[in-house]
């Protein structure tokens, strides 16, 4: 054997050495989840949002009745999001799906291809939307964690058991034998039942979120042993009902998908009523997408076939996401022949603004001039919030649609 021989126990050796160093750095990256905190909101960033300036200075007044904010400071004033959000309420004007609705409408970031920068895209729509007042679960459901890890959270910290693998198995699949056996002891009852795990709250208000762990994988290892027996039917749409259980309590579920293929995600992706498709501009991106596109429609039309399901996803929309000015006119000229009322209509350019601030595991909604080039930033931002407005009309095309209603908590 030469020195670079490695085997099993090296890799255990490795990945743990690895989790104490990603460890130690990341506390220079970014806080722990208990010290992290959404920075404080100026009139101008209420401003974005949608508020008037008389609101600015309505919410100051209401929240100085409350006591809730000093004296001091006139327009200068900075709030944080919760209280935003507070006087939205009072006000009446916080939006949300229309109470004909019962459900919020479940949106799916994916594309198999990796990198498209699904997990970005799913950080910035969360934040935006439940900025805006919605109330926002994010499910990350890519065992590699990376949305878990933007919103603060380190995965290694969570049981696998508080993930969507939650809704698959039952408590005692993700403990050690000898775990289940001392809780036995203890009185313990019903591990052997699904418990749906309660989704943990972010540090963005509005935003709670389902985390990403590895034992996502299992359900793909569970999928694959046990499609194409007398449940199949149930087996694929067992993730739709699960998912439904969180959307009630929501307005918007949005959801990170792995950039991989399998039977867990193609059901996962059923399980979702609207898609937004990540589409960088780079050619090989482009490419990918098209291989995306052929192996769900293949594997989906086929398990139509199954449970007699037609699915339709809406809306559908796809988002140019890592825009590079090289490719990008003929790219959006071939995205707009292929995609039609579907094409993107939004971008994000391709920034170091954007990677700076992922590096550090913030939004650039979080990014401070020492993350990187304010202006930069700002620009990074404003293409951020004009992906959400996009997305957000869309939603709201599809509630008016279903509700008939000619307003709900607009403002
Ligand atoms: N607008 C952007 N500008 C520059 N870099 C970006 C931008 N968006 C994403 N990235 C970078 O691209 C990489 C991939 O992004 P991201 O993790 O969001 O993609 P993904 O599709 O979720 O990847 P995976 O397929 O591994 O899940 C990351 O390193 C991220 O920092
Ligand atoms: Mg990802």
């Amino acid at each position: 054997m030469t020195e670079f021989a490695a085997d099993l126990a090296k890799f255990a050796e490795w990945a743990a050495s690895l989790e104490r160093e990603i460890e130690a750095t990341q506390i220079v990256a970014a806080a722990p989840h208990d010290d992290r905190v959404f920075p404080l909101l100026r009139a101008a960033d209420a401003l974005r949002l949608g508020l008037k300036s008389y609101q600015w200075r309505e919410m100051a007044k209401y929240l100085r009745s409350l006591d809730d904010l000093s004296p001091e400071g006139g327009r200068n004033h900075r709030v944080t999001l919760s209280q935003v959000h507070a006087y939205l309420d009072h006000r009446g004007i916080r939006p949300k799906r229309p109470d004909s609705s019962k459900s919020g409408i479940r949106v799916a970031v994916a594309n198999f291809k990796g990198g498209a920068a699904k997990s970005t895209t799913c950080l910035h729509l969360a934040i935006s939307l439940a900025m805006r007042g919605y109330r926002v679960l994010a499910i990350d459901t890519d065992p590699q964690a990376t949305l878990t890890r933007y919103l603060g959270y380190r995965p290694w910290f969570l049981n696998a058991s508080q993930s969507l693998a939650g809704t698959w198995f039952p408590q005692d699949y993700f403990m050690e034998p000898e775990d289940v056996a001392a809780a036995e002891a203890q009185g313990v009852q019903g591990l052997d039942q699904i418990v749906f795990p309660e989704p943990i709250k972010t540090h963005v208000d509005g935003l709670d979120l389902l985390p990403g762990s590895t034992g996502l994988t299992e359900i793909d290892v569970d999928l694959i042993t046990r499609v194409g027996g007398q449940d199949t039917p149930q087996l694929i749409n067992q993730l739709d009902e699960n998912l439904a259980v969180y959307a009630k309590d929501y307005d918007i579920v949005i959801t990170d998908f792995q950039p991989a293929f399998s039977l867990f995600q193609s059901f996962l992706l059923k399980a979702h009523d609207a898609l937004v498709l990540p589409v960088p501009t780079e050619s090989a991106d482009v490419a990918g997408t098209a291989d995306f596109l052929h192996q769900v429609s293949q594997v989906l039309m086929s398990f139509e076939r199954v449970d007699g399901v037609h699915k339709v996803w809406d809306p559908t929309l796809v988002v140019h996401t890592k825009r590079r000015l090289k490719n990008a006119e003929v790219v959006e000229a071939m995205a707009g022949k292929v995609f039609g009322v579907h094409r993107p209509l939004v971008h994000v350019d391709d920034s170091t603004a954007v990677s700076a601030s992922l590096s550090a595991l913030k939004s650039v909604y979080e990014a401070i001039s020492s993350d990187y080039d304010l202006r930069a930033i700002k620009r990074a931002r404003d293409q951020y919030d004009a992906v959400a407005a996009f997305v957000e009309s869309a939603l709201r095309k599809r509630w008016f649609e279903v509700s008939g209603e000619e307003r709900y908590g607009s403002q």
